[in-house]
């Protein structure tokens, strides 16, 4: 059974600057809750409790976010304000939440790795908590803990991409198998669109078997010279095996200022009104 999910969540979010100057980009609100509490719930509603965070310098309000506020609980109890901290509320009765921090911004592969401590000799989720994905069933790490019992490999969630935005994603290849599903032959990360191999872009929900932690810890620099999660599975891939699966639901860029308008409307629209 998985239990646990990464969240990576030291990145700057240079984009938002100068909102994120001093708060992190997780932190920013999509209507009246921010980004990573929209992961949090995500991971939660997949069976997945146990949260750890792979943080950075600036990023305390997570933690804050993710703890009981005695003073504001005090202040607002039994009032008609308190319905407003119902989800957090749930998310921490819920949960449980490590952080471990990462000290260089040396890419994704890194701070996966970096969260090595708290994951173990399990299979584990990964969240990128600016990937917001919306699915009104079981979301879309729910979907994937399903195949993941079915399949027992890694398994990216990936989506069609417009051919010019591939420089901005990991891409892959593959033999589908089914409808939407394909066993990864091939992964590239953020190839120009003329070296792309496909438009099927991994998007930031992943499934990782724990082996991936031994190949990360010997996996050389790649694209943009940092530790490629990418690379990484591409050697799983040609070993074992690694599917590629595309969700059902929305997907917004909210690391992007066009995404994350999106999603403040989209959500505002359907959850919020
Ligand atoms: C990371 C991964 C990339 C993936 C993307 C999804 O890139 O390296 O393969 O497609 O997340 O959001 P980043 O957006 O951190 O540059």
């Amino acid at each position: 059974m998985i239990t646990k999910c990464l969240f990576p969540v030291a990145g700057y979010g240079t984009r938002f600057l100068p909102a994120t100057k001093s708060q992190p980009k997780e932190m920013l609100p999509i209507v009246n809750k921010p980004l990573v509490q929209y992961g949090v719930e995500e991971a939660l509603q997949a069976g997945l409790s146990d949260i750890g965070f792979v943080t950075g310098r600036g990023k305390r309000a997570i933690a804050d976010h993710f703890d009981i506020n005695y003073e504001l609980e005090h202040q607002i109890q039994g009032t008609g304000k308190e319905v407003y901290l119902e989800s957090i509320r749930k998310a921490i009765d819920e949960c449980t939440f490590t952080y471990t921090r990462q000290s260089e911004m040396k890419g994704l592969g890194h701070a996966i790795l970096t969260g090595k401590t708290m994951i173990g000799d399990q299979p584990f989720g990964v969240i990128l908590a600016d990937d917001l994905c919306c699915d009104d069933e079981d979301g879309v790490m729910g979907q994937m803990v399903k195949l993941y019992n079915q399949f027992r490999c890694s398994i990216v969630a990936i989506e069609e991409v417009p051919m010019e935005e591939t420089s901005k994603y990991g891409i892959v290849e593959g033999e589908n198998i089914k409808e939407g599903l394909y066993r990864v032959t091939n992964m590239v990360e953020k190839p120009k669109p003329e070296e792309a191999p496909s438009n099927l872009a991994v998007i930031g929900r992943y499934i990782l078997t724990p082996d991936i932690f031994e190949i990360l810890e010997r996996t050389p620099p790649g694209a943009n010279g940092e530790i490629q999660i990418t690379d990484a599975l591409l050697e799983q891939a040609k070993n074992g095996c690694v599917m590629a699966y595309k969700f059902r639901g929305k997907r917004f860029d909210c690391g992007s200022i066009d995404g994350y308008i999106d999603a403040t409307n989209f959500c505002y629209e359907n959850y919020y009104k």
